[in-house]
């Protein structure tokens, strides 16, 4: 079959084999182009197949020749439906992996559940000993609690009062006014049982009670913050407590690794678009007036290159992790930059739905959300039939 995009809401029907491991071997040239850096060589990334997730996989493989441990939840290729883009991604990682030489298998599943936790630790104890980082980048609208049973759902509101201001749809360019009702308390703490800290302590207590972390062993999870303009529904709002969780359980953690001279971080990172932050309203919007200027600046980055920095200059820079007086690490410093909050606050008063493709980067959102399912890359024959349907053996 031809595969092409098919839109419902936010989300694409469809993804492409041949362009998701285009989007892989793209990241993996630039890792490469970017030099070795002095990392972790036994990783598990618990949210590999897309985002920040996949990148820091990329990063950890090609940039310092690490083995790889890769959990997500991904829909595999059935008859006549396509996989979904994680699946593809992790398939096309795995065989780059492989023909480096690199030790990289993959767990499919749900890695809130205990089953998957267990599949995890068996994998490590049975493959490579110990781990020595531990990359938490989940991202999920829903978490059924292993000891409970309690199915909870985040919610994107506000806290306190509704919050109304402007947004994009970013597949008609139409930009007008959204309105959204505040959370109760319930939605508060389902949002901060999803997208909080307790899940990532649960993973590292796990490892940790099995002998399975290496001495020194770090873990990471990633955090945003963002200007004022998206304070109320962001990090004033119900993901927002959930985000102030999770930065609080990193300071856990790290008790809990005193013995093993481990540490747990939490980086800040940049406005990125994946397919966890287009479902988030205003905040298309924001990026797609953030990109124009940041790209007009010459400091634009996307996940890979927001990791690689992550990496290089903060995690593994030869010296100490520079962080802020909250104890994170800040990879939103450029996008954060005043004279650069200053210029996307001016546009925004400006928008309409007239002056946006004029004056924001609508097209590089589209694309980039295009890129999210393995569409518009360069050199991919998106008009060649695609008839095998990808099978891994080693995802299961
Ligand atoms: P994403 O949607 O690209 O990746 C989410 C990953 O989680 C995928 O690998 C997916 O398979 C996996 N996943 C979801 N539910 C799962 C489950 N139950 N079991 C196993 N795997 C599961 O999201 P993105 O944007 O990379 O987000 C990762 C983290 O980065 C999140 O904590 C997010 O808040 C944070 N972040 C995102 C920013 C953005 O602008 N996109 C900015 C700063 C931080
Ligand atoms: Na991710």
């Amino acid at each position: 079959m031809i595969i092409e995009p098919r839109m419902r809401g936010f989300i694409c029907l469809t993804a492409h084999p041949k362009g998701a491991e285009q989007n892989v071997k793209n990241q993996i040239e630039y890792i490469k182009s970017k030099g070795p850096i002095a990392g972790a060589k036994k990783v598990l990334v618990i949210g590999a197949s897309t985002g920040f997730g996949l990148a820091s996989r990329i990063t950890s493989a090609f940039g310092s020749d690490a083995a790889t441990i890769g959990v997500f939840f991904e829909k595999p290729p059935v008859e006549g439906k396509t996989a979904s883009p994680g699946w593809y991604n992790s398939a096309a990682f795995e065989s780059e992996a492989h023909k480096a030489g690199l030790y990289a298998k993959s767990i499919n599943g749900d890695a809130f559940s205990n089953e998957i936790k267990r599949e995890t630790l068996d994998l490590i104890k049975s493959d490579l000993g110990q781990v020595d980082l531990i990359i938490y980048s989940l991202a999920s609208p829903v978490r059924t609690n292993p000891n409970t049973g309690v199915l909870h759902r985040s919610t994107l509101k506000p806290i306190g009062q509704t919050f109304t201001n402007k947004t994009v749809d970013f597949h008609t360019g139409k930009v007008s006014e959204v309105s959204i009702a505040p959370a109760n308390d319930e939605d508060i703490d389902n949002t901060v049982a999803v997208m909080g800290g307790e899940d990532w302590a649960m993973w590292i207590e796990a490892l940790k009670s099995e002998n399975l972390l290496a001495d020194g062993a770090t873990t990471v999870a990633y955090s945003y913050i963002g200007p004022s303009l998206t304070e109320a529904v962001y990090r004033k709002g119900t993901i927002g407590r959930a985000k102030d969780h999770l930065e609080a359980t990193a300071f856990t953690i790290t008790d809990s690794l005193k013995s093993l001279g481990g540490k747990a971080y939490v980086s800040v990172n940049k406005a990125l678009v994946t397919q966890a932050s287009s479902a988030i309203p205003v905040i298309p919007l924001y990026i797609s007036l953030l990109y124009k200027i940041m790209k007009e600046e010459g400091i634009h980055e996307g996940c890979i290159e927001q990791i690689q920095r992550l990496f290089q200059d903060r995690l593994y820079n030869g010296s100490d992790v520079p962080v802020d007086e909250k104890g994170r690490i800040r990879i939103d410093d450029w996008e954060m930059r005043e004279d650069v909050q200053a210029k996307v606050a001016a546009l925004w008063v400006e928008a309409t739905t007239e002056n946006l493709p004029e004056i924001g980067d609508l097209a590089g959102y589209k694309n980039d959300f295009l890129n999210l399912f393995g569409f518009g890359f360069d050199g991919v024959d998106y008009n060649a039939e695609e008839n095998e349907l990808v099978q891994v053996e080693s995802i299961k």
